[in-house]
């Protein structure tokens, strides 16, 4: 087993992170696992780090970033759906990192009590996940970061994925710089995982 980022095991082709025990990270269900298994150079989650995750969803990736950012980290996690942020408490509740919020992404203001932080993560697949992610970056620290989960056909379900992904980039390019993007075929079809940081 070897430690590949901060927090981060393989061993094979396996990925995991380590809570109380090591926990397997499946990439078919994990878009930043994903992108890891597809060779991304720049994962940017790290120890002791505060975290913004927008579309926290049933709670599985938002589990594994709390397995790396450990106990003097924070992850607020946005999820604009009752019915799923029940089973997100359910799954997080012995996970003392993690705060569920209730809320819609769109609308930053209802939740600027986090104050600042060390990353906002987005994975909205929503028609205006750009949009959504600027809003949030009146979060981000001088220099924070940005990790993004695009998924190109809820922007436009018709039109070339290329294409999106080129507009998107320069879109994100006049406030972040661009790190890394790399695409997360086969676990995910039509989505770019995309790594930045403000300008
Ligand atoms: C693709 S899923 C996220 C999967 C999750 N990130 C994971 O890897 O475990 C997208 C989630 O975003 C939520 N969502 C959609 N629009 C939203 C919004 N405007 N604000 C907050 N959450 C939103 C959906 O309800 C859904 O749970």
């Amino acid at each position: 087993m070897k430690q590949i980022f901060s927090g981060v095991y393989k061993k094979g082709n396996n990925l995991y992170t380590k809570g109380k025990n090591l926990e397997e990270w499946n990439p078919y269900k994990s878009k930043p696992a994903a992108a890891i298994l597809n060779g991304l150079q720049n994962f940017l989650v790290k120890k002791g780090q505060k975290i913004l995750y927008l579309g926290a969803a049933h709670g599985t990736t938002i589990s594994h970033f709390s397995n790396i950012v450990g106990e003097k980290g924070i992850i607020y996690g946005v999820e604009v759906s009752d019915k799923i942020i029940l089973k997100l408490i359910d799954k997080v509740r012995k996970k003392k990192n993690i705060v569920p919020i209730l809320e819609d992404a769109r609308f930053p203001e209802n939740y600027g009590w986090i104050g600042k932080v060390d990353l906002v993560y987005e994975d909205i697949a929503q028609r205006d996940q750009v949009q959504i992610l600027k809003r949030n970056k009146v979060f981000l620290k001088e220099k924070g970061i940005i990790l993004i989960a695009l998924k190109a056909k809820a922007i436009d379900s018709v039109r070339e994925v290329k294409e999106i992904y080129r507009e998107v980039i320069e879109e994100l390019s006049k406030d972040f710089e661009i790190i890394e993007t790399i695409d997360l075929e086969p676990y995910e079809h039509d989505h770019l995982f995309i790594v930045g940081r403000m300008k």
